[in-house]
This record gives C-alpha cells, sequence and structure tokens, in this order.
C-alpha cells in the first residue's frame, strides 16, 4: 500500500532489493568489503583503470536476491502472465458501489487461492477538490431549478448526486474527511488455464456480491504483476476518488474471526497475513493458557502482551520464577519484588483481605475461606499427612486466629493484625498430635528458612505493574513461594475492582503437587468474577495431564496459545486439546514464536511479532541483553558528556 503519490521509477524498486539483499544477509560482508574498497579508492585514487574493471566485474558477480527469486523464463500474453509454469493474471477494480460495509475485503483475504492484493492510496488536494465541488454544486443546482421552470418532474438522481456533494464539502470543510484516490489490483496465480479461470470467477462473483467490480487488466498484464508485487510501482494507475471513511473499510488486515476492532495485536495470521487483534475480556472468560517447549517463545509472548496491555490501563502482576521479567518492569516503572531469605520483602500468609465483595463479606466466610487456603498450603510444606493430622491442623489454624481475636463472628476480620506461622508452631505444640508438624514447621520459623513467611507482611501493591521475583528460593521452597504469593494476590485482587492480568510463568512448579493444584484451578475459576485474566505459562505437559487439575485448567481458559512442541509432548498435548494431525505437525514444525491461537473456538496459526523496541525490552537471549546493557551505557554516558557541555 503507498500513501503517496510514488513516481514510476525502476530505482524505488532497486533500493527495495537491496533492502532484501541486507534482510537475507546476503553478500552483505563482501558489499562492505567492496564498499570500503571503493571508498578507499576515491580517496587516494590508488586504482589503476583496469583494477576498476576487475572491481566492477567483481561487484557484477556477486549474488543478489535478484538471481534467486527471478522467474526463469516469463511469457506475456494478452489476457495471461505466465512465470515458469505458473499462470497469472491481474482484475483491477473499476466500479465502488456507493456503501461499502467494514471489513467487505476479509472474505478476499481469506479466500483460499494463492494471489496478490495491492492497494494505491494517493492523497488529494482538498482545495482543488473543494473548488470542483462547489462548480458542480452550481450546475446541478441551476439543472434543477431548471426543471422544476420547465414544469418537469423532479430528477431523484440528480437530487441525490446534490445532496451527496453538498455532504462532502461540509465534511472537507470541517476537516473531518480528506479526500484519496484509491486502486486496488489484485493478481491470482494457478497451474493451468482452466484453474485461473475458476480463481477468476469466484474472486469475480465475491467481490460481485459487494457491488466491487473487476475486469481484466487486458494487454497489461505485466504491468498489472509488477503493480502487485511489493515495490510500490502502480503502473495500472486506475484509481477512483474516495474519501476517508470508505477509505478505511478497505483495511486489509482482517480475519474473518480474529481481527476486532479494539484489543491488542498478538501477532500476524499466518494462514492470509492479516492481523490478530482482539481483547481477552470480550471472551467468556479472560483467562490463558501457554505451553511451548524451552525457548520457543513463552515468556516472549506473554511480555509482549503485557507491554500492549499496560498501555490500555490494564494491572499486571506477575509470578516470576526465572528472573525474566526483570527488565520489562524496570522499563515500564514497576515494582519488583524479590522474595528470598536475603531479601527484606516480606509475606505474611494468615493475611486477610480487608475489604471483600457482600456475599463474600459475611462474618465467617473470610476466615473460613483463608483456613481452607492455609490448610492446602501446610500440605504443601508438611508433605502427607494422617487423617487425624489433618483434623488437628485443620483446628489449629481457626486456633491461632483466635489468639489474635479473630473468630468466625468477627465482622470485617482484615483489619485486624493477623497471626504469624510462629503463632501456630505454638498452637500445633501444645496440641496432642501437632507435636510432629509443629516440628516440620519449625525449619520455617527457627530453621534454614526462617525469615520468608513467618513475619508481618510489608509488601505494598501500589503500581500498575508488579513482579514477584522467587528464583534465588531454593527448589523446594517454590511452590510454596508461589502459593503464597497468589494467595496474598488474591486477597488484594478480591478487595476492589479493576481490569487486572495475573500471570503465572513456569506454572508447573505449582502442577507438580495436588494442593497447589488444586489452589491454582480454584483461582482461575473465580478469576472472571473479579475482572481478572489469569496467564498460566508452562513448558511441562506431563505436569499438567497427570494432575486431575490439569484439564480443568485449560477448560476454564478461553485464549490457548500453543508454540513449539518437542516430539515427546506433542502426543500428550494433540490428546488434551483435541488438534488434527495437521495442527500437530504444524507444532512440531513451528519455529520460535510461531504457533496456534484459540480464542474460544477458533483457531488460528499465528506469528507472535515485535517491533525492536519492544524485543530490545522483552528478551531473555544474552547476547541481545548484553548489547542492550552496553547501549543504555552508552546512551548515559553520551547524555553525561552532553550535560557537562
Ligand atoms: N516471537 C518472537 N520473535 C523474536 N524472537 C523471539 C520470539 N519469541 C522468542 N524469541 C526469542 O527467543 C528467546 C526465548 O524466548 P522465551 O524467553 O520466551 O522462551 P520461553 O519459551 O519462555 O522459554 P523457557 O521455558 O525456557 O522460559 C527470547 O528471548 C527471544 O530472544
Ligand atoms: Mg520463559
Amino acid at each position: 500500500m503507498s500513501q503517496s503519490p510514488i513516481p514510476h521509477s525502476a530505482q524505488k524498486a532497486n533500493i527495495f532489493l537491496v533492502a532484501i539483499d541486507e534482510l537475507l544477509g546476503l553478500q552483505a560482508q563482501a558489499e562492505d568489503t567492496l564498499r570500503s574498497a571503493k571508498a578507499q579508492s576515491e580517496q587516494d585514487r590508488d586504482f589503476t583503470p583496469s583494477e576498476r574493471q576487475m572491481l566492477k566485474k567483481y561487484e557484477e558477480g556477486l549474488q543478489k536476491t535478484l538471481d534467486i527469486i527471478a522467474p526463469s523464463g516469463m511469457e506475456i500474453k494478452r489476457d495471461e502472465l505466465i512465470l515458469n509454469d505458473l499462470h497469472a493474471r491481474t482484475l483491477f477494480v473499476y466500479n465502488w458501489p456507493n456503501f461499502t460495509f467494514p471489513n467487505w475485503l476479509s472474505e478476499t483475504v481469506n479466500f483460499d487461492a494463492q494471489m496478490e492484493i495491492s492497494q494505491f492510496i494517493y492523497p488529494s488536494s482538498n482545495a482543488a477538490i473543494m473548488k470542483m465541488l462547489r462548480r458542480k454544486v452550481a450546475e446541478m443546482r441551476s439543472s434543477i431549478r431548471m426543471l422544476e421552470q420547465r414544469g418537469i418532474v423532479r430528477d431523484p438522481a440528480l437530487e441525490a448526486a446534490l445532496q451527496d456533494a453538498e455532504e462532502l464539502r461540509d465534511l472537507l470543510a470541517r476537516g473531518r474527511e480528506k479526500l484519496f484516490e484509491f486502486g486496488m489490483y489484485i493478481t491470482i496465480f494457478a497451474e493451468d488455464l482452466l484453474k485461473l479461470k475458476k480463481v477468476q470467477t469466484n474472486i469475480e462473483s465475491l467481490l460481485g456480491g459487494k457491488l466491487i467490480l473487476t475486469k481484466p487488466a487486458m494487454f497489461q498484464m505485466e504491468h498489472g504483476w509488477i503493480s502487485t508485487l511489493p515495490l510500490c510501482l502502480d503502473e495500472l494507475e486506475i484509481s477512483r476518488n474516495m474519501n476517508t471513511s470508505p477509505l478505511a473499510t478497505s483495511f486489509p488486515f482482517s480475519s474473518a474471526d480474529l481481527t476486532d476492532d479494539h484489543g491488542i495485536l498478538y501477532g500476524i495470521n499466518r494462514h492470509n497475513d492479516s492481523l490478530v487483534i482482539f481483547d481477552r475480556f470480550d471472551l467468556p472468560n479472560a483467562n490463558a493458557t501457554v505451553f511451548a517447549t524451552s525457548g520457543a517463545g513463552k515468556s516472549f509472548a506473554v511480555k509482549l502482551e503485557i507491554i500492549r496491555s499496560l498501555m490500555f490501563g490494564t494491572d499486571v502482576f506477575v509470578v516470576d520464577p526465572e528472573n525474566e521479567y526483570s527488565e520489562l518492569c524496570k522499563t515500564v516503572g514497576g515494582t519488583y519484588i524479590p522474595l528470598s531469605l536475603q531479601s527484606a520483602f516480606r509475606i505474611n500468609p494468615f493475611d486477610l483481605p480487608k475489604a471483600i465483595r457482600a456475599e463474600e463479606a459475611a462474618p465467617g466466610e473470610v476466615l473460613r475461606s483463608a483456613a481452607i487456603t492455609l490448610h492446602g498450603l501446610f500440605k504443601l510444606m508438611l508433605g502427607t499427612l494422617t487423617p487425624s493430622e489433618d483434623g488437628v491442623l485443620d483446628k489449629a489454624i481457626l486456633d491461632t486466629y483466635a489468639l489474635k481475636g479473630i473468630t468466625l463472628q468477627t465482622e470485617n476480620p482484615g483489619t485486624l493484625e493477623p497471626p504469624v506461622l510462629n503463632d501456630l508452631v505454638d498452637v500445633l505444640s501444645t496440641t496432642q498430635g501437632g507435636e510432629h508438624m509443629a516440628q516440620t514447621l519449625q525449619k520455617f520459623t527457627v530453621g534454614s528458612y526462617a525469615g520468608l513467611f513467618n513475619q508481618l507482611t510489608n509488601v505494598e501493591l501500589d503500581n500498575q505493574m508488579i513482579v514477584f521475583q522467587i528464583r534465588d528460593l531454593e527448589e523446594q521452597l517454590r511452590p510454596i513461594a508461589m502459593y503464597i504469593v497468589l494467595n496474598f494476590l488474591w486477597n488484594r485482587i478480591r478487595a476492589d475492582f479493576k481490569k487486572r492480568f495475573l500471570v503465572v510463568d513456569e506454572a508447573w512448579n505449582l502442577m507438580q503437587h495436588e494442593d497447589s493444584a488444586r489452589f491454582l484451578y480454584g483461582l482461575i475459576k473465580r478469576a472472571r468474577k473479579y475482572w481478572l485474566g489469569v496467564t498460566t505459562i508452562t513448558q511441562d505437559v506431563e505436569d499438567f495431564v497427570n494432575s486431575p487439575y490439569g484439564k480443568p485448567i485449560i477448560t476454564n481458559a478461553s485464549l490457548q496459545v500453543l508454540l513449539k512442541q518437542s516430539p515427546t509432548a506433542v502426543d500428550n498435548l494433540q490428546k488434551l486439546f483435541y488438534l488434527t494431525d495437521g495442527e500437530k505437525y504444524l507444532l512440531l514444525n513451528s519455529s520460535v514464536g510461531q504457533g496456534l491461537f484459540f480464542a474460544g473456538n477458533r483457531h488460528v496459526a499465528i506469528q507472535i511479532v515485535a517491533s525492536p523496541k519492544e524485543q530490545a525490552i522483552i528478551t531473555t537471549k544474552p547476547e541481545e541483553i548484553a548489547a542492550a546493557a552496553t547501549a543504555r551505557r552508552e546512551e548515559e554516558k553520551r547524555v553525561k558528556d552532553e550535560m557537562k557541555d
């Protein structure tokens, strides 16, 4: 698509090909050498004419993209072009209807045939058009008056034209609309003439149904083909005036299903190269699951979503077991909370939600649900319990709260100071049958893990993005820490209504244990009611398949992203997601950032793309991070130097 008139110069095409050459990395080095040699030659003019001749020859002998992509032969006929064995025909649009509907191009874009569509948009000068319209309006008015004077029946077509012209003048004068010239060409390809005719008929009827009429560009097939190559060369020059609104309906990036008029960009639809734009909160629930092998781009995709969602005011919480989100958090000015034995941040698992919605705020309800959550947590900390220990633990939790004056009858228990883990250990050690549990839990109060979970909370959640980093915790502490962090966030989330995402990266940590998996599932199931979308990221399909909560977590997520899979995981995944064989092979053969995107029951193959700026913020590739750090240091140094001067 072009934005401005493009001169018909082959110069442009050359620039483009050079750009492709550079993208492909072809002969870049060789050219560098040549360029420096040339520069040298201009400086000291050392080269003899014969040497210059040699250099020229050398340049001609370099491999060019053109050599690779050019067809070996081309035959130009009256109504078709034959490129190698492929037949091509270019159609141009010669009639547009008075009304176009949004997204009218989507059926054509999604039509299963090989084709190139190009659109040329040339801005027109408003001043000249206004002048012309004024004259036209005057003419039409006088025609109408003459008809009236002669007593002839009024002409509705003329009146409609006058009305249209007047409306357009108003809009142009107010600057609401602008005038453009718009041309659209479609080149279709097929293996033989018969198929070509069939595709042509199909395209013609698809567009014809909307009164967009096309014709083949007879005797101009070569020009037509060139006009649809990505060269920005309009060699047909068949355009029609159009103002902004109808022109906007020709926006070509529209998948039948996954292009919304609001939301964020998730990636490129690999079926038809259109954009996947939509809003998670429009789905029945805003939860998502992301599955892929290590390094396939799971965190990358989610970080992109985070950056783009932050711009629309969504709050984001992240549980980050691999320290992958720190750079992003720093860039967007978020709060970064490292949880480790050395860090000063503390979260008390006994916290109660401060304010909560009416139905859950009944006396006793808050405490009861907190006790259930804590029960799950302590089972995670203690390992397996006997049925009698289970009962003792349950009672001990309530007794611990009672020590602080919090009972099932207390109103607004969240406003009182909660107990800490030491209190529970005290209660357990004085309860018959609780001594063993008390001893085990002492590891967290006076033993090697002391300090982390047995103090009052000192973490505040007053930022749009908050990342909890738990990488520095020992392996076996991670599920416990994730559980505690999620519970802490869940308490805060329930306290006030806001559009939020909660990202749980490396969720297999939680899926390994039944209690933590159950907790995660409970949270996901209820998230919708609190305007929360939970994203679970995992590389381990096995853990999801083996956990009784794996499948329900997936069914409770309306959005699913599957990226590259390993051959061992793909069979499980196929069963879990009911993938077709085609989709299975697509996942096996995907490269980084490619995969399948399911929103509700709509599937597309997607390519996740980031802008260079986004890429620099979210990459986890060591070499890219190092390069970004160097660039930042240099920038800081430059700013400092400038300030000095
Ligand atoms: N869509 C993409 N476009 C370009 N580069 C990408 C894309 N996705 C991933 N990458 C590159 O691959 C690297 C690894 O991706 P990412 O960190 O998302 O892997 P991961 O799937 O989260 O792996 P792990 O499970 O090990 O955490 C990224 O840092 C980035 O450099
Ligand atoms: Mg990751």
